[in-house]
């Protein structure tokens, strides 16, 4: 008997120290693989690319220049969101390999990692650090600068740098915007901020054709030519193959065009790419997204009617909202941004009577496990839709429809202490009927 209980009492001790483990240990949530585990190496620049610095390429390239200044590429170290973040999460290493790429952008240099799946790396003191390029964040050569030269899509240029040809332009943005999660811990349907990963997944799901006809239906009404809902509804999703190579951390292989990154956050415009150059098809340095309120509602398709009455002679109004204007889920990067999407019946004094409100939001449970437990994202041309009635008795004499983007929540900035500047959240849609007779 005294054994058996012994036993017992060891698998308790055993179990309750493993959970509360779980719940303390450092946070993991992806692998460091080696597609961006290594800082990219600027040891030998040509005279001509001087510090390596964006304005020593916008003293030729102006416009590219002007342009990447306004993204938030140029703050990705800067941006008081990810410095909150980054205190919050111990300012670890790794944060740096994809928000300061460049060996000369982080005070260490990367001798080796301790660990399988990279968390713990072997620094050493980096002379070359240069904290001013640092706070350009993903700078022009953070893109642009590999083995001495810089990549281009052209290949036919008169540049005073060595150049390399690209085979295409998505592959730069694999290098950051997607990440491995397989670990036997995890249990997730993306890996965090996954967007490159959502593309193969949402691609290979197509949308009925019923669905395509009736979101065509709306979008042929829309004032504006919708370039994007073209993007988003011919991508090709045959074959989106993701191949790495070891220590530089290039891709390597694959179909990247079907990504269709450029083509969606890099508008097309002709231009000289120096002042009195040759006019070329160039593409605009903008990758605009959640922080931009324009480009948000680019990516929806929203209806908001009246329907047949119900059998109980109650009127009955809907709300349709779709992804037709991007590859990815919607909202995609982070599993903080999320949409609200609410109807409203409101009486004369601007009081709700009833309401209809949703989270659309990926929900990961963090530990003990890493469990994807929920989607309500929107996927690409899938509609979804929300109804409200209103009694035949109601006081209500308006019914309001709203949806707000959120690119944080209020309980996660307050946890992480982060001091926001900007506003947090944004309306992308509002409308109301009026409910009153004879207006409708
Ligand atoms: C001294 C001026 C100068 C500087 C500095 C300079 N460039 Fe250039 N670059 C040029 C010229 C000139 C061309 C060729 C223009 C043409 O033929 O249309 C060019 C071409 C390019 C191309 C296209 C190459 C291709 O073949 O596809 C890219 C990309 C580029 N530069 C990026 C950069 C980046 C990034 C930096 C900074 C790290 C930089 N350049 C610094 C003058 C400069
Ligand atoms: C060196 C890493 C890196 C590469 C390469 C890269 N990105 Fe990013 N990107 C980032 C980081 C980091 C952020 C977030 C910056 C922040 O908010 O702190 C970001 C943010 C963005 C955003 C979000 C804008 C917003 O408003 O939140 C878009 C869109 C984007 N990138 C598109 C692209 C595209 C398209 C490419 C390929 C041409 C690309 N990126 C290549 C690291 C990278
Ligand atoms: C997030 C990655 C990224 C960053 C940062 C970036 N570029 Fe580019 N750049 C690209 C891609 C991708 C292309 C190829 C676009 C295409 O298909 O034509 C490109 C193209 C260019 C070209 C050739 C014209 C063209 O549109 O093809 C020039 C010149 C250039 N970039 C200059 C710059 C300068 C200067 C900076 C910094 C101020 C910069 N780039 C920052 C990704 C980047
Ligand atoms: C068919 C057009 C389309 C394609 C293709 C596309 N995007 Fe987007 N993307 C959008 C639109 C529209 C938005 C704005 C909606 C949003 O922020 O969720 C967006 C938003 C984003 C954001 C903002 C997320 C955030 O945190 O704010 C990122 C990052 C991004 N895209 C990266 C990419 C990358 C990387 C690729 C290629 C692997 C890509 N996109 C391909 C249209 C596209
Ligand atoms: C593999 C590259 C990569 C690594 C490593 C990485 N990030 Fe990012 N980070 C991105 C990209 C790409 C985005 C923009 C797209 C998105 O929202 O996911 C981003 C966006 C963010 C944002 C949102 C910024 C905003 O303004 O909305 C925060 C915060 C952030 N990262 C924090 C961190 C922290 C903290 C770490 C280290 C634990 C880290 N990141 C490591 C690529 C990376």
């Amino acid at each position: 008997m005294k054994a058996k209980h012994i036993i017992i009492a060891a698998i308790t001790i055993t179990l309750i120290s493993f959970f509360a483990w779980r719940f303390v240990r450092p946070m993991n949530i992806f692998i460091v693989d080696d597609r961006f585990a290594w800082p990219v190496d600027t040891t030998q620049v040509p005279p001509v690319l001087g510090n390596l610095s964006a304005e020593e390429c916008g003293n030729c390239h102006k416009e590219f220049y002007k342009e990447w200044r306004t993204a938030i590429h140029s703050k990705a170290w800067t941006d008081p969101y990810f410095q909150a973040d980054w205190n919050f999460d111990s300012k670890q290493h790794v944060c740096r390999l994809c928000h300061t790429p460049l060996d000369r952008q982080q005070p260490h240099k990367v001798l080796g990692y301790r660990d399988k799946y990279k968390w713990d790396p072997i620094l050493e003191d980096n002379p070359d650090f240069d904290p001013k390029l640092q706070h350009e964040g993903v700078t022009c050569a953070a893109c642009h600068f590999r083995d001495g030269k810089i990549m281009g899509v052209y290949g036919n240029t008169n540049a005073p740098h060595p150049v390399k040809k690209l085979d295409d332009p998505n592959l730069v943005c694999v290098r950051c915007h997607v990440v491995e999660a397989d670990s036997w811990d995890n249990f997730l349907r993306f890996p965090p901020c996954g967007t490159v990963a959502e593309i193969k997944d949402t691609l290979a799901d197509n949308p009925s054709n019923k669905d395509i006809k009736y979101l065509q239906d709306i979008i042929a009404k829309k004032p504006d030519k919708d370039l994007l809902s073209t993007l988003a509804l011919n991508s090709d999703s045959n074959n989106v193959i993701i191949g790495k190579k070891g220590k530089t951390g290039e891709i390597t292989a694959g179909n990247a065009r079907s990504l269709g990154c450029v083509q969606c956050h890099m508008p097309l415009i002709e231009r000289p790419l120096v002042e009195g150059g040759v006019v070329r098809k160039t593409r605009q340095h903008l990758w605009r997204g959640g922080h931009d309120p324009e480009m948000v509602k680019k990516a929806l398709t929203i209806e908001f009617i009246e329907k047949e009455k119900t059998a109980k002679n109650n009127r009955l109004f809907s709300l349709t909202i779709a992804n037709t204007g991007a590859a990815h889920y919607v909202p995609t990067g982070t599993p903080d941004r999320h949409f609200i999407v609410n109807l409203r019946l409101l009486d004369d004094q601007g009081n709700i009577l009833k309401e209809n409100k949703n989270t659309l939001k990926r929900t990961v449970m963090w530990r003990p496990f890493i469990i994807d437990l929920w989607d309500t994202r929107l996927a690409r041309w899938k509609p979804r839709k929300y109804e409200l009635e209103v009694a035949s008795d109601s006081k209500a004499t308006m019914i309001e429809a709203e949806i707000r983007y959120y690119l944080v929540d209020e309980a996660r900035r307050k946890r992480i202490n982060y001091k926001n500047t900007t506003p947090l959240n944004y309306e992308v849609f509002r409308q109301t009927i009026s409910l009153k007779k004879g207006t409708q």
